[in-house]
């Protein structure tokens, strides 16, 4: 393949269409802004009324979608003209509090919005994928580990079992469908939380990711650079699952020398 050739499939999205849920602020707005820089048509799903703002910045389409509604699901679906080509299921909220601190509604609220949202948004979308396409779905690298919100933590290992199911169940008709696993970046989910500095500290990295690079992944796996990709889960997290808690014990010990 020429390099022509290679930058077509990994960034011309024309004549594409996609929905990006959750896509009003955060690592969803960096999504939407890149697959409409690189020619789709972004339907920006979100609770939030930012999305309308953004949707006439861009001259998109915005929907104030509940993802776990599924009258809400059905009216994306009828908003979509033509077929659709890319599904992000990237709206997702957190807890922050451990089991015995969490209500069983505040427990189904997560696992509503982060698995049966996906869940739902898979459902109505793949019959309108007529020409196959692309799901991708926003977990966490928390899906890798055990964690300090393990209704979240739970969400997030549920989404990496769907993905592979839906893979499977999708295949034969040419959808693919991965998951993607963020480590730390900073947008309005956490900002204010006092585990950025630990986390940051805790990332070989050194440094917590950007929207914009969770937004590079997506394009990867919405584009024809990745039609053999599918299945899948992508870790973006500085390397925090690979090994940050060894590390620790390496740098603590003098084993490897230099903090970054
Ligand atoms: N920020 C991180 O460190 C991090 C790490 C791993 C995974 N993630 C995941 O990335 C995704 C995006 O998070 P973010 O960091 O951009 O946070 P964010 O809070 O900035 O964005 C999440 C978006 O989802 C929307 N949303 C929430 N509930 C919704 C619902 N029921 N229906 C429709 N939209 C809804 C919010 O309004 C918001 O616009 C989430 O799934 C999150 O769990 C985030």
């Amino acid at each position: 393949m020429s390099a022509a050739a290679l930058r077509a499939a990994m960034t011309d999205l024309s004549g594409r269409t996609a929905i990006v849920t959750g896509g009003a602020r955060g690592q969803g707005e960096a999504e939407v802004r890149l697959l409409v820089e690189c020619g789709a048509r972004v339907l920006i799903c979100d609770v939030l009324d930012e999305g309308a703002a953004l949707a006439e910045e861009l001259g998109q389409q915005f929907l104030k979608l509940d993802v776990t509604s599924e009258a809400g699901w059905a009216e994306a679906a009828a908003r979509v003209e033509g077929r659709l080509d890319i599904v992000v299921n990237n709206a997702g909220i957190i807890n922050r509090s451990l089991i015995a601190d969490t209500s069983p509604d505040a427990w189904r609220r997560v696992i509503d919005v982060n698995l049966t949202g996906a869940f739902l948004g898979i459902r109505t979308c793949a019959p309108l994928m007529t020409n196959g396409g692309s799901i991708i779905n926003i977990s966490s690298n928390s899906a890798f580990s055990g964690h300090y919100d393990p209704a979240y933590t739970a969400s997030k290992w549920g989404l990496r079992g769907l993905t592979r199911s839906a893979a499977m169940e999708y295949a034969g008709a040419g959808i693919r469908v991965n998951a993607i696993c963020p480590g730390l970046i900073v947008t309005g989910l956490n900002a204010d939380s006092p585990h950025l500095a630990p986390m940051i500290g805790m990332t070989p990295a050194g440094r917590s990711g950007t929207p914009d690079e969770v937004a590079q992944m997506v394009l990867y796996l919405a584009s024809d650079a990745s039609k053999f990709v599918t299945g899948e889960d992508f870790l973006i997290d500085g390397g925090f699952i690979a090994g940050a808690g060894y590390r620790r014990v390496a740098v603590e010990t003098g084993i490897i020398k230099q903090e970054p």
